[in-house]
């Protein structure tokens, strides 16, 4: 007798290689997955031992696509994506349907402008809201940030927010309301430092002509980044006189973890 299908296997449909570091791939879509914009599943690849190694993926597409969209660090040994990296169109990956998170609409109260802070692969739940047609209906302006050591390591976010304007369900709202401030820490590039430094001197505020500082009653925030990043951006947040939220109490920023670091 034929095993019965695994109904946790997915499609590979298409793999783009950022860099040395950094790939995203797109996968088939159940039929019955649903969820919001911002949310992540645990995917994986079958184990040596028959057990799956799986591990938390933001989805970097929005609710409303046909297909599924990661987008992937390439850890040399690590368990998962040493071998993940390798995935080419057509080969299988393990998928579990239960979306979860807090990078969602839900879990914040209304608000003007929308920041979105994210540094390294934390701009995955990103991608995902910044094709959402309800992020550019709720909110006056959003803004972007996004940090990473290197200049290559933008390429992919660079690449996600040219297309918006192309993007027949949102393409005109975005001309008017993103603005897109992606810096770099070690590599030369436009806008230089830490998001949490040009939010506390008013460089960004500055380079983007726009009002600072941010305040509860006009802005609102999403944060995915390290911990020590998360923690930091928290603090500043709280500073502002933010208060931060969750899906059972929506408030005025909301955090997630884009990776759980050695050690942690
Ligand atoms: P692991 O054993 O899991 O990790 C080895 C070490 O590599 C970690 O200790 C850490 O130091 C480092 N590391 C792991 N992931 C990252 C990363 N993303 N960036 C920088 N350093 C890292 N990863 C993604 O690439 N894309 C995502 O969208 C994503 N979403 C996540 C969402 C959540 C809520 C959480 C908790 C994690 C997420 N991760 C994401 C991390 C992911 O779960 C795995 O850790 C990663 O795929 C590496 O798996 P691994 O088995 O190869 O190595
Ligand atoms: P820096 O180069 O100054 O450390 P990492 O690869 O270590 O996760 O870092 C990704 C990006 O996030 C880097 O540009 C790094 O800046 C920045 N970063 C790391 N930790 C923090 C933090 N606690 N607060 C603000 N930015 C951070």
């Amino acid at each position: 007798m034929n095993p019965a299908p695994n109904p946790d296997l997915q499609t590979v449909t298409q793999v783009t290689h950022w860099s040395d570091r950094l790939f995203s791939f797109r996968v088939t879509r159940p039929r019955s997955l649903r969820f919001r914009s911002g949310e992540f599943v645990m995917i994986g690849l079958p184990g040596d031992n028959g057990k799956p190694i799986l591990r938390a993926y933001s989805i970097a597409s929005p609710a409303w696509d046909d297909e599924l969209e990661f987008y992937s660090i390439k850890v040399p040994d690590g368990p998962l994506t040493a071998r993940l990296q390798h995935v080419q169109p057509g080969d299988p990956i393990i998928l579990r349907p239960k979306p979860v998170g807090t990078l969602v609409h839900d879990a914040l109260t209304p608000g003007k402008r929308l920041w979105f802070l994210a540094t390294g692969t934390g701009f995955a739940p990103f991608a995902s809201l910044l094709r959402e047609p309800q992020t550019w209906e709720v909110f006056d302006r959003v803004i972007m940030m996004h940090t990473c050591r290197e200049a290559d390591e933008l390429d992919y976010g660079r690449a996600l927010v040219r297309g918006l304007s192309d993007d027949p369900l949102i393409g005109a709202l975005v001309a008017d309301k993103l603005r897109y401030y992606p810096t770099t820490t070690r590599d030369e590039t436009r806008y230089r430092g830490r998001i949490t430094d040009t939010l506390a001197s008013g460089q960004v505020f500055r380079d983007l002509g726009i009002d600072g500082p941010l305040s509860p009653e006009r802005d609102r925030a999403m944060v995915c980044g390290s911990l020590a990043f998360n923690r930091d951006v928290a603090a500043l947040l709280d500073g502002f006189g933010l208060t931060e939220g969750s899906n059972s109490a929506p408030g005025d920023y909301v955090i997630e973890k884009a990776f759980v670091g050695d050690g942690v």
